[in-house]
């Protein structure tokens, strides 16, 4: 079996230089990649003897696949247009029938759209906030929606559509709300309970045999997953007070205007055993794959409800909520984003199990 391998860093690219196409929502692409996270991805894979390249993920893509031939894709791409953008860079490497790293099609593509998502959890009893999808804007509203609301597009990242005007207290608000973003965002918008307590995110790594292919055996508990410490957004003395929006995502750590990033968070342990089994269920029941960070807000009567799951996880280093929490507990950047590859190669009969993981299990 090869041990070396040619990877493709597979991302859409922030151009700050160029002019937005005109109908497009003054957010878009906030949540593309600047190249200093590829070039941070290609520099941990290189350390463990990789060749890398990097592959923007626009139309020219399968052309540039084609040509590359890679032995693996490292996959941050978040696609472009549709209805299920994130879902674009896998459905392509499946039909070319290349690897690659991370959740699969439908995942993404479910991931993606919010409702779809608390659907599939509500069903399966996750606490989650009353909500209502609004596609025309005027619908009436359910009972048990109680204002405040918060209204979002349901198939956004990186807090777009999210700002301060999210927030509605009644019925004039909800609307005008709920029409913006469907005709900006052409999309439908979520209309959700606003959640008034702390924020917290959760990362989840691995999958049931992670031990057989990871470096890192010990990172892993008994089930084969390791949650990274739970991180709280203070955002409450953000720009955006109370809210995670794209405005507040934008700002470095520490700088002015952006949330308090603390990391494990300061709480009591039975909350954040719930946090943390909570995010597990929130992945595996969308069927996620290797990595994943899942977002909570605590209600009125401070019991934790689960907002959205996000599966290709930004990586920013120093950045990326996931990166923050990594590392609060000294698990170094190449080290996470060797995991994720061998984890997504180990998928597709890439690696053998490991032999030194073997062991580690036998004694368990
Ligand atoms: N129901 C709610 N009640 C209160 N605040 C909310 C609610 N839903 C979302 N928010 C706020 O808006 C922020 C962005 O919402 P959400 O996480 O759904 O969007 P996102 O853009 O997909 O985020 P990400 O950058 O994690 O992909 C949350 O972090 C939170 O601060
Ligand atoms: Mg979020």
């Amino acid at each position: 079996m090869k041990r070396y391998w040619k990877i493709a860093v597979l991302a859409n690219i922030k151009d700050e230089n160029q002019t937005k196409p005109e109908g497009v929502p003054p957010d878009a692409f906030a949540d593309f990649d600047h190249i200093e996270t590829v070039d941070a991805i290609r520099a941990a894979l290189e350390t463990d003897g990789h060749s890398t390249i990097f592959i923007q993920a626009d139309r020219d893509l399968p052309f540039a696949l084609r040509e590359a031939q890679p032995d693996i894709c490292f996959n941050i791409a978040e696609g472009l247009g549709g209805d299920a953008r994130e879902a674009q860079t896998p459905a392509l490497l499946e039909m070319l029938g290349i690897p690659y790293t991370g959740s699969r099609v439908l995942t993404n593509g479910i991931s993606l759209d919010k409702t779809l998502t608390k659907r599939i959890w509500r069903d399966r009893k996750l606490p989650v906030a009353p909500f209502q999808e609004f596609t025309a804007g005027d619908e009436p509203l359910r009972p048990e929606l109680k204002f405040p609301l918060f209204v979002k597009p349901a198939r956004e990242g990186t807090g777009m559509g999210v700002d301060m005007k999210a927030i509605v207290k009644n019925e004039k608000e909800l609307s005008e709300r709920a029409l913006y973003i469907i005709n900006v965002y052409q999309q439908p918008a979520l209309v959700e309970t606003f959640l008034p307590g702390r924020e917290f995110t959760v990362g989840i790594l691995g999958r049931a045999d992670s031990k057989l292919y990871s470096r890192h055996p010990e990172w892993y508990e008994k089930d084969g997953f390791h949650r990274f410490p739970v991180l709280e957004l203070d955002t409450s003395r953000s720009v955006t007070p109370w809210v995670y929006s794209n405005e507040a995502k934008s700002k470095d750590v520490g700088a002015d205007g952006s949330p308090g990033y603390f990391c494990p968070a300061d709480i009591e342990p039975e909350l954040e055993k719930k946090l943390k089994h909570l995010a597990l269920r929130a992945h595996q029941l969308l069927n996620a794959l290797d990595i994943s960070r899942t977002d909570i807000r605590l209600d009125e009567d401070a019991n934790p409800r689960l907002i959205e799951i996000n599966t290709l996880p930004g990586l920013t280093p120093n950045y990326s909520d996931l990166c923050l929490q990594a590392q609060s507990e000294d698990i170094r950047y190449e080290d996470l984003a060797l995991d994720i590859l061998y984890l997504g190669a180990s998928r597709w009969g890439m690696l053998e199990p490991r032999e030194h993981a073997s062991e580690a299990l036998k004694k368990k």
